[in-house]
């Protein structure tokens, strides 16, 4: 797949209209929105859908009800922009208080239970009382542990719907919700004799401590003093902190909003500097932007399944935008072949290290 390819937007006939989906955006196709999608019905006059991705689980209630979105991923914000639906920037638990007749929440499989408990606590934080919640999940995922949980913070709830591991269950709002409590952890790690405290919320990768393939890049670079250096994916920070340190101007893009504000709060903490940019791969970059380096530890999870569409347009993207000569780093498990797409467009590359990680490298022609 190009670079053009992967930032395309495809329009999906549906009943209620037309959806856009692309690839790196969750929600399409995928059987817990799909049941979601049949299960769900109209009540009251407003709507907020908790985790809606491109939107499809409450495309049905879309003109029936005010429907509004909380969205943290650019890739799938960009997609719910261009099919017209109301959607914003925001985490679960910034939804407006007891404001709600409805909640939906597909349970965000893959950011862990803290991430979930926190959604949870979102949709009965926003629901009024007598409100109602369609939650759904996949029970090999959690469902079954999640549906309790919903159950104790809001009340009465029964299964709806089943289909094969999926499910979708209805809950009343009968009690008021606890508070939030804080969201944010923090944890202080070395890196080559440098302490840096990494601040950072909950659902991003590599919580509580930084990944032994992040340290492993770190340790594969050579001088990166005053070089503009891209970094594709940036999470919390784990390798753009270490190299605004080393003196290198980093541009950090990261499509992920919770793992965003992580990384500005990291980078304030620890008095320094980086370029942020909400991005779905390198859409958000200014257009003519190049750098001198490129780094990265690309996804590869999503939900659980291994997801080569992301991580291949971080290696497109890299390739776009490194300046002749520039040096490009990643990190990967060694079964993840990137081997034939360097080929393919830088021409060679080189393995850095080897351990239970690679580092690849290649120069740009
Ligand atoms: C393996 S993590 C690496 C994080 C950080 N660089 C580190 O080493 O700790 C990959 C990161 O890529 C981000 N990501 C996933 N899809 C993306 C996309 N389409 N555009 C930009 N970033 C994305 C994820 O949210 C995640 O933070």
């Amino acid at each position: 797949m190009t670079l053009e390819e992967y930032h395309r937007l495809t329009p999906l006939p549906h009943p209620q209209g037309v959806v856009y989906v692309k690839p790196g955006a969750r929600g399409y196709p995928d059987p817990v929105y799909d049941l979601l999608a049949r299960a769900v019905e109209p009540f009251g006059r407003r709507a907020l859908d908790l985790n809606p991705g491109v939107g499809w689980g409450s495309l049905p209630l879309e003109g029936r009800m005010e429907v509004e979105r909380l969205e943290t991923s650019k890739a799938a914000l960009l997609a719910l922009k261009k099919s017209g639906l109301k959607a914003r920037r925001a985490l679960p638990w910034e939804a407006e208080e007891e404001a709600y007749d409805l909640a939906l929440l597909a349970l965000p499989a893959g950011r862990g239970s803290r991430y979930t408990h926190l959604s949870l606590l979102a949709a009965a934080r926003a629901l009024r009382m007598g409100g109602r919640l369609y939650l759904a999940g996949d029970k090999n995922k959690g469902f079954e542990r999640y549906f309790k949980e919903a159950q104790a913070l809001l009340g009465y709830g029964l299964l709806l719907k089943r289909e094969g591991p999926v499910r979708v269950a209805l809950l009343e709002k009968e009690k008021k919700a606890p508070p939030l409590g804080e969201v944010w952890s923090v944890f202080t790690e070395g890196v080559q004799g440098t302490a840096f405290r990494f601040h950072h919320l909950p659902g991003v990768f590599s919580a509580g401590h930084l990944d032994p393939a992040t340290l492993l890049l770190l340790e594969s670079l050579e001088e990166v003093r005053g070089l503009e250096v891209l970094d594709l994916g940036a999470g919390y920070g784990g390798l753009t902190l270490p190299l605004a340190h080393r003196g290198a101007r980093v541009a950090a893009v990261e499509d992920d909003w919770a793992s965003l504000l992580s990384l500005q709060r990291s980078l304030e903490e620890n008095g320094l500097v980086a370029e942020v940019f909400h991005s779905d791969v390198d859409e958000g970059l200014p257009k003519e932007a190049r750098y001198d380096i490129v780094v990265t530890n690309p996804p590869f999870h999503v939900g659980g399944s291994v997801l080569l569409d992301v991580a291949q347009a971080f290696v497109h993207a890299a390739h776009a935008r490194l300046r002749p000569g520039g040096r490009f780093y990643l990190v990967a498990n060694p079964f993840l072949k990137y081997e034939p797409l360097l080929e393919a467009l830088f021409g060679h590359w080189e393995v850095l290290r080897q351990d239970r990680y690679k580092v690849l490298f290649a120069v740009r022609r």
